[in-house]
């Protein structure tokens, strides 16, 4: 392949060497991107499996909800480029296009965020959920427990072959993930929760959540709230990520979807995926200073250090991640808008982001900025605590998850998610008892 995907139809053979043996792939075409060879009969065929530890060159499901061209830089929300939806759009209306497949009139939007915003507030049993947990409790973990527990409460809304339980799971996900998640901080901050209020905007709503208190009157920041919902925008879906592929292996079981988004969390959380913006904060942090950059650039060269440059490279962008250049123009506009002059970390990254840009070891491996490089900064310009970072990440890519969710759902050829193996431990032995060991 001359680096050009191939994106005709008809089949592919192989044939095992040395034999007559030959297994006829079809191949199928998508609207875009790279066709597939279909291997499912390769098995009865050709008694083989085939082998991609990591899935890097494997389709797992047929999707029309994103698209994304890793050498190109290009993100589609169903068929929408993320720079146009990021401009004009915000995080509901997208909610309702990767959901729906297509944006909203206006009485679509109406009735959408009514929906939304009736299932705002928590079962107020839920509540005592969050004494459970230390108040140093990673809010991670707070957001992982209370959403699985929604299995608990929500009886009426977990028959998943019930379109009309799929769809009020979705708005009760969509509109209670904000409020666990900012339950969750006011918990560890040990101030009193604080109620949505629906006549706020879904990012407005959160941040109210989080900052208000019951002794004063608390506006949200108009210039917070536009940063947040964009910020939910770019991070509300990207193809069968390490999460989304989680969750649509939990939901291939027939598990109800609280406890599918609930394994997704916990994906997310890691270093590696959704965790990254929170370590990129923490990189910063042990640079300390530009000067110190060489130093630890070396560090990251050492495959002995186990030191990766966080916020850096990708399994799909072999090239600028669209988002994490949106995400750096709203570092500047953030900052701008809240009269920060000279951010040390900020400037700290972008030396840093130009240091990586010019050295061939991430160069010649592809390795740019993705969407969590810049967007700890910019989260903590606007005074999030590192630990919440993940969290949020969490918040805007439930409505993907959902979405991702319900697609597999409704597939009538979807079935229940089961990959093999090379098995290469030990053949068949007899056991022999503990006076014959040794
Ligand atoms: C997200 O999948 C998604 O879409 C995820 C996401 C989403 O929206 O859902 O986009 C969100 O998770 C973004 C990624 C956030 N993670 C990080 O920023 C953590 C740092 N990056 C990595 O660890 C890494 O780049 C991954 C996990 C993101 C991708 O890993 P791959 O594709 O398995 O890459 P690889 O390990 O095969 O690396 C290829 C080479 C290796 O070197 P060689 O063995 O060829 O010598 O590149 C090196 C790696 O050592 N490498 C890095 C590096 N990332 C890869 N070296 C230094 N720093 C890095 N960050």
């Amino acid at each position: 392949m001359n680096g050009t995907p191939y994106t005709g139809t008809g089949t592919v053979t192989v044939t095992l060497d040395g034999t007559n043996q030959t297994a006829t792939l079809p191949l199928a075409a998508g609207t875009i991107g790279p066709s597939v060879a279909d291997i499912r009969k390769l098995y009865s065929d050709l008694g083989i499996f085939t082998f991609d530890p990591g899935y890097g060159g494997t389709a797992a499901c047929e999707s029309k909800i994103t698209y994304i061209d890793g050498d190109a830089g290009v993100l589609l929300y169903r068929g929408y480029p993320i720079e146009q939806l990021a401009e004009h759009s915000n995080f509901l209306e997208v909610a309702y296009l990767l959901l729906n497949g297509e944006l909203p009139d206006a009485a679509q939007m109406a009735e959408f965020d009514r929906g939304v915003l009736r299932h705002t507030m928590l079962h107020e049993q839920l509540r005592s959920f969050f004494n459970g947990f230390r108040r140093d409790a990673h809010p991670m973990a707070v957001l992982c427990g209370v959403v699985g527990a929604m299995s608990a409460f929500y009886h009426d809304s977990l028959d998943i072959n019930d379109p009309d339980h799929r769809r009020i799971s979705a708005f009760r996900l969509i509109a209670k993930v904000p409020t666990i998640a900012a339950w969750a901080y006011k918990y560890a901050i040990g101030q009193p929760f604080v109620y949505p209020r629906n006549s706020l905007g879904y990012a407005e709503n959160l941040l109210y959540m989080m900052h208000a208190v019951p002794a004063e009157e608390y506006h949200v920041n108009p210039v917070l709230a536009r940063a947040l919902d964009l910020i939910l925008v770019l991070h509300a879906d990207h193809e069968q990520n390490a999460s989304t592929s989680t969750v649509r292996l939990a939901g291939s079981t027939g598990a109800n979807p609280f406890a599918c988004i609930a394994a997704g969390i916990a994906s997310l959380w890691g270093p590696a995926h959704g965790g990254a913006n929170e370590a990129v904060l923490k990189m910063l942090a042990e640079i300390g200073h530009a000067r110190h950059i060489p130093e630890f650039i070396e560090k990251v060269k050492d495959k002995n250090s186990n030191v990766r440059l966080m916020g850096f490279g990708h399994r799909v962008y072999k090239n600028y991640d669209p988002r994490a250049k949106i995400m750096q123009h709203t570092c500047h506009e953030v900052l701008r808008e809240l009269g920060i002059k000279d951010d040390p970390l900020l400037d700290l990254a972008v030396e840093l982001e130009h240091v990586a840009l010019h050295d061939d070891y991430f160069v010649s491996r592809k390795l740019y900025p993705n969407v969590d490089f810049y967007s700890g900064i910019i989260l903590k310009a606007m005074g999030f605590p590192t630990s919440m970072f993940t969290v949020l990440f969490a918040v805007a890519r439930t409505v993907g998850w959902v979405s991702q969710w319900m697609e597999m759902v409704e597939d009538p050829s979807q079935r229940i998610g089961r990959p093999r193996q090379l098995y290469t431990g030990a053949p068949q032995r007899d056991y022999r008892p503990l006076d014959a060991r040794g």
